[in-house]
């Protein structure tokens, strides 16, 4: 039986002059820390931003649970991506308004009291050993502090998938470990998968499956 959470199907972007996604087709399962690797400016950000919904692609469909969401409204869109997704850009974008605490429990409470969500936010912080930083605001956080934030922010609502963009990119090795150890356990869940652009070797010790991104597909 197929279990793809997410699929896409025949996916093209074109990006000025350059063919940035070219016909992939690809079905992502649950349990599954999916590593994709590829040449700079191969397409690579530009295919998890379509993936993820954050952008439109020429042609081609994006599969959610085997419903095509691709043509959907951007209300709808909207909807799946806060329920359904889970973001982490090598830049992480904390809010410099708000402490660390307040910075992952603030997605939590669209759909969650705030007592809840404090609750589940300080829980989160723990696990990347956080939780005595959570009063601090984010420029008093080193580097590492502020890119371990961005990842377990990205849990926030326990998303189904989440869509992760160079997230361990200029991070010490034993930090760099820790984001993809703390990525694998996710990705371990029965209904989560993992979807990881990165250029680090390291991910091989990590990763269900290595893809490599290139024109006509993603292969192994
Ligand atoms: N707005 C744009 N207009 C024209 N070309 C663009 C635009 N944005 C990106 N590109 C080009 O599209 C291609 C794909 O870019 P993309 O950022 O998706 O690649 P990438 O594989 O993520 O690269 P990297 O490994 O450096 O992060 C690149 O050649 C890039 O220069
Ligand atoms: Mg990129």
């Amino acid at each position: 039986m197929n279990n793809a959470i997410l699929s896409c199907r025949k996916l093209n972007k074109r990006l000025g002059n350059t063919v940035a996604v070219d016909k992939i087709s690809y079905e992502f399962e649950s349990s599954h820390f999916y590593a994709i690797k590829g040449h700079h400016g191969a397409g690579k950000s530009t295919f998890l931003q379509i993936l993820g919904l954050l952008e439109d692609s020429d042609n081609g469909s994006v599969y959610i649970d085997g419903k095509d969401v691709s043509k959907l409204s951007d209300k709808k869109k909207a909807k799946y991506r806060h329920k359904y997704f889970g973001y982490i850009f090598s830049s992480p974008l904390l809010n410099e308004k708000f402490t660390l605490l307040e910075n992952i429990m603030i997605p939590m409470m669209i759909d969650r009291s705030k007592e809840d969500s404090e609750c589940s936010a300080g829980e989160l912080l723990k696990i990347v050993n956080l939780y005595d930083k959570k009063d601090s605001y984010p420029h008093e956080l080193t580097k590492v502090e502020r890119r371990k934030a961005a990842v377990i922010r990205a849990f926030a609502n326990s998303p189904a998938c989440i869509i992760a963009d160079n997230p361990t990119s200029g991070l010490e090795d034993d930090d760099e470990r820790l984001i993809f150890d703390i990525l694998k356990e996710y990705a371990s869940s029965s209904d989560k998968c993992v979807i990881c652009v990165t250029d680090s070797d390291e991910v091989e010790n990590y990763a269900d499956s290595i893809l490599i991104y290139g024109k006509g597909g993603l292969g192994k």
